[in-house]
């Protein structure tokens, strides 16, 4: 019998959707985007892009992160790391909000643009804008030679390798993968990184495509039966803190953009400012409670969601006992410092997300009213 495959199911290389392949190169593409980079038995990160211009972060009056969607919330996160490891201040902003604000720039601002396509409209015109006014402008970018690429004044490729799913996954974790290269590393040259925490954190994020690795392996059944009792949710709650503050509003936008579920990301705390009257036996919350990050905190967000009947779905560190014996559902992924937490928490709510979309019927690749690279405003 002939086999007919036609170019796309080659190129989706057996897996249904091209988004489901592409959470499943996590371990690839991180271990892709710190090779050459991460030299963990010499000790040192190697990134020519910030090493060249070493000089204008360290004397930074401040870092601008600006991005849309999917890579603010990297961004995000790259503000808890680069405070915490270089003590640089950073602000993150929506490049459309940036653009259009009449925002205060100087020549000692550093403005890091992070995109995945490099071709954001709204990106790249914040972009102009801050080069207009004196900044050094850097680049975060995917796609090799890029618009983003070709406009700043330097910049660190993610080697994630091709992004077709539109709804970003390895694409992400490559950015936090290059913002905590830039966070130790800035942080190791103006000293408020020392040697010892630095070694052993670069062995630790040397060692994340493996954990990533562990997590596809032992949550995929689970999740893909979790999902299932979901597929008529109208609206879902995802809360962490911390780091995984941003990797909440992540999980959300994944779930709206391919499931068209409504859902919303908050800071665990802020809950009991709104969004807690929202919360009766109708309303999953997907709570992101690994053990270093306020757990404490995290028990007590729990307790109160329960005490309203709300359906927990914790992702939390192998062993957990708290938040677990009160959570509907319990996702275990491997312990890490906090910084990496959200890279590795992320994968689960990645795998939420497709498969809830994935038993709606939904066109997981190409979401209703979505492109993969918004070049218009
Ligand atoms: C991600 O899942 C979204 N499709 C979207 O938010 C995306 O991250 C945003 O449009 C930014 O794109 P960029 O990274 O290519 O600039």
């Amino acid at each position: 019998q002939e086999l007919k495959l036609s170019l796309e199911q080659i190129e989706k290389g057996g897996y249904e959707h091209f988004m489901l392949k592409e959470i499943f190169e996590q371990p690839k593409s991180i271990h892709d985007t710190m090779r050459g980079r991460l030299l963990v038995e010499e000790g040192i990160i190697k990134m020519a892009g910030i090493w060249d211009h070493v000089e204008r972060f360290k004397n930074a009056n401040r870092i601008i992160i600006i991005a849309c969607g999917t890579s603010w919330h990297a961004g995000l996160i790259g503000e808890y790391l680069i405070e915490e490891y270089a003590r640089i201040p950073v602000e993150v902003e929506y490049a459309s909000e940036f653009r259009y604000r009449n925002p205060i720039i100087t020549d000692k601002d550093v403005v890091i643009a992070i995109s995945q396509s490099g071709e954001t409209a709204d990106t790249m015109a914040a972009l102009k804008l801050a080069k207009e006014k004196g900044a050094f402008i850097y680049g975060i970018c995917n796609v090799v030679d890029s618009s983003i690429a070709r406009i700043t004044d330097a910049g660190s490729y993610t080697h994630a390798g091709p992004e077709i799913g539109v709804a970003s996954t390895k694409a992400f974790t490559a950015q936090l993968t290059i913002l905590t290269l830039i966070a130790f590393k800035l942080g190791k040259h103006n000293g408020n990184l020392g040697n010892a925490d630095f070694m052993s954190l670069i062995s630790e994020l040397d060692a994340i495509p493996k954990k990533i690795e562990e997590v596809l392996n032992t949550t995929h059944e689970l999740v893909q039966n979790i999902a299932k009792d979901f597929i008529n949710a109208t609206n879902f709650l995802y809360l962490g803190r911390g780091y995984n503050y941003p990797a909440a509003l992540e999980g959300a936008l994944k779930l709206k953009e391919i499931s068209y579920i409504h859902a919303e990301g908050y800071p665990a705390a802020e809950m009991k400012h709104g969004p807690i009257a929202l919360i009766d036996e109708n309303m999953p919350i997907v709570i992101i409670a690994p053990k270093k990050g306020h757990y404490d905190k995290i028990v007590s967000n729990v307790q109160e969601i329960k005490a309203r009947k709300g359906k927990v779905i914790a992702v939390v560190n192998k062993g957990d006992q708290q938040v677990s014996a009160m959570a509907d559902y319990v996702i275990e992924i491997p312990e890490t410092s906090e910084c990496f937490s959200p890279i590795v928490a992320s994968v689960p709510l990645q795998l939420l997300a497709y498969y809830i979309a994935v038993y709606r019927g939904a066109n997981v690749d190409q979401p209703r009213n979505l492109a993969k690279s918004v070049t218009v405003e």
